[in-house]
């Protein structure tokens, strides 16, 4: 569901703002190359994680991948944790970037989901070019309430664990190729004891020709690559391409989302259910593990630090192992120019002094970001953005998180996009439609 998803995105996108806007063969112009998740182009925090080179100016705009590690991830603590306003791509430094509001609880990570926010998303900043991904879970519950454990690459090819909020039995599992929506992918495992109140083990066990999901210890579905040839593309319809683990909570249930979305979430999201606690639903990840497997027999390498396409085809063999660099000097820069800017350049938003410099984070700010979800998301007090220029963060306050008493961003996959950033500046910021629905109805919800 979340493949659907960014054609929500992108098919509201365009509505009302003029955003520059990408995707199907629309690509980015120079000055603004890369092609964001969610559509839009921009630079810096663009041109990283999510960033899709075939929309893109070029290839080598978006920023060469850090290749897959190895790593147990506990949560302890959140210091692993980098708000995507601050992140350049050192993956060395951060293990996962963060849009929304995540919460260090007891050993575990609540990702959580206020009142006027689109929740909180978490994406690794390694990539996996085949591994096998576990996460120790518990989901949110409440009509509306999305929880998820994805593999999602720059591609858009998707490996999913899904959980809708109202089917606390079960598990949803489902895979993309290259984002193609194809509704008869989608699985459905039942039976399982009451999955929010409950802690289990979801693993995806991504390999070259198969992929099996578990649960517990216990295989639930198992897809073969020979069984997803698509004749018409000349391919296998099999995700096959670097990913990011992403780990969300996000409202499929927002009147803003299609019919079919809001329904296959189990209806609108209810800002006073009882399963809301101090104000906001939430999902707890207690541990994920990553295992790495070796990248398979053929691949093109002439290194061993990040991952790159040579090829818009976004297959397999398009994917090159190198020793390129990953990291950004500043939020100006891009694949093109990793150094431009200078270090102390900040994350621009839109709606913030500098209206005409092109966006920097997706998510964070109106224009493209808007659309979809990503955006800033610290707390007021530690000034998320690395700017003083970003409206994005803390405005949440001024978005219906603030009737909750809790004070944080919107922003994750959600789609739509961060309900963060009204504030004060609201006029200037609101550039997205889609964003500007959310705030519309947001403001609804405050008043
Ligand atoms: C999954 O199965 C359960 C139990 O049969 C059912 O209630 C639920 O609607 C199913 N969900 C989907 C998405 O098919
Ligand atoms: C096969 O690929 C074509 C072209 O990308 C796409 O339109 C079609 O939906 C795919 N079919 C399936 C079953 O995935
Ligand atoms: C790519 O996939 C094809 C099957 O479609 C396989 O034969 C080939 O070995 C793979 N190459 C790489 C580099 O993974
Ligand atoms: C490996 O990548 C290089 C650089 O992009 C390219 O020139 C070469 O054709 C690739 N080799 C294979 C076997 O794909
Ligand atoms: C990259 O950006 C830096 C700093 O802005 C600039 O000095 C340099 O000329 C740029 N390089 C290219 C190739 O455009
Ligand atoms: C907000 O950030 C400050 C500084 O990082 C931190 O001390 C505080 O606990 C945070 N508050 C919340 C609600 O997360």
């Amino acid at each position: 569901m979340a493949g659907r998803f960014w054609l929500l995105a992108a098919s509201l996108a365009p509505a009302a703002y003029a955003a520059v806007s990408c995707g199907g063969g629309t690509q980015c112009p120079e000055d603004a190359p890369c092609c964001s998740q969610y559509g839009q182009c921009g630079v810096g925090a663009y041109c990283l994680g999510g960033c899709d080179p075939v929309n893109s100016f070029s290839l080598e705009a978006c920023v060469p991948a850090p290749v897959c590690q190895s790593q147990t991830y506990k949560f302890d603590n959140l210091d692993g944790i980098v708000p995507n306003t601050k992140y350049l791509g050192d993956a060395s430094k951060a293990d996962w970037v963060s849009s929304g509001q995540p919460l260090e609880y007891d050993g575990s990570v609540l990702l959580t989901m206020a009142e006027g926010t689109v929740g909180t998303l978490l994406a690794s900043t390694h990539y996996v070019w085949y591994g096998k991904v576990g996460a120790r879970l518990s989901t949110a519950a409440g009509a509306g309430v999305v929880t998820a454990f994805i593999l999602l690459g720059d591609s858009k090819d998707e490996i999913d664990f899904e959980f809708v909020g109202v089917e606390l039995e079960s598990a949803q599992t489902n895979f993309y190729s290259q984002g193609v929506t194809d509704y008869h992918n989608g699985g459905n495992t039942t039976g399982l004891t009451d999955v929010h109140a409950n802690m289990h083990d979801y693993e995806i066990d991504w390999q070259p020709d198969t992929i099996t999901w578990s649960i517990d210890g216990k295989v639930v579905r198992t897809l073969n690559r020979e069984d997803t040839w698509n004749a018409t593309a000349n391919r296998y319809s099999y995700p096959q391409t670097p990913c990011r683990v992403q780990l969300s909570l996000w409202p499929g249930g927002l009147s803003t989302n299609g019919e079919g979305t809001i329904q296959w979430a189990g209806g609108l999201v209810q800002w006073n259910s009882p399963y809301m606690e101090n104000g906001y639903y939430y999902a707890t990840f207690d541990e994920v593990s990553i295992q790495c497997y070796n990248p398979p027999s053929g691949a093109n390498s002439s290194g061993s630090k990040s991952y790159v396409y040579n090829n818009d085809a976004m297959t397999n063999n398009t994917v090159e192992i190198t020793n390129d660099n990953t990291i950004l000097k500043s939020f100006m820069a891009t694949g093109l120019n990793m150094s431009a800017g200078d270090a102390s350049a900040s994350a621009s938003a839109s709606g913030s002094a500098k209206t005409n410099n092109p966006e920097s984070v997706p998510g964070l700010s109106g224009g493209g970001t808007g659309n979809n979800g990503q955006r800033g998301g610290d707390n007021n007090s530690d000034g998320s953005s690395a700017s003083g220029t970003d409206s994005g963060s803390g405005s949440a306050t001024a978005t219906g998180s603030a009737s909750t008493g809790f004070v944080q961003g919107g922003g994750s996959n959600g789609g739509s996009n961060g309900a963060g950033q009204i504030g004060g500046n609201s006029e200037a910021v609101l550039r997205g439609s889609l964003f500007a629905v959310v705030v519309a109805l947001v403001g609804l919800c405050v008043l």
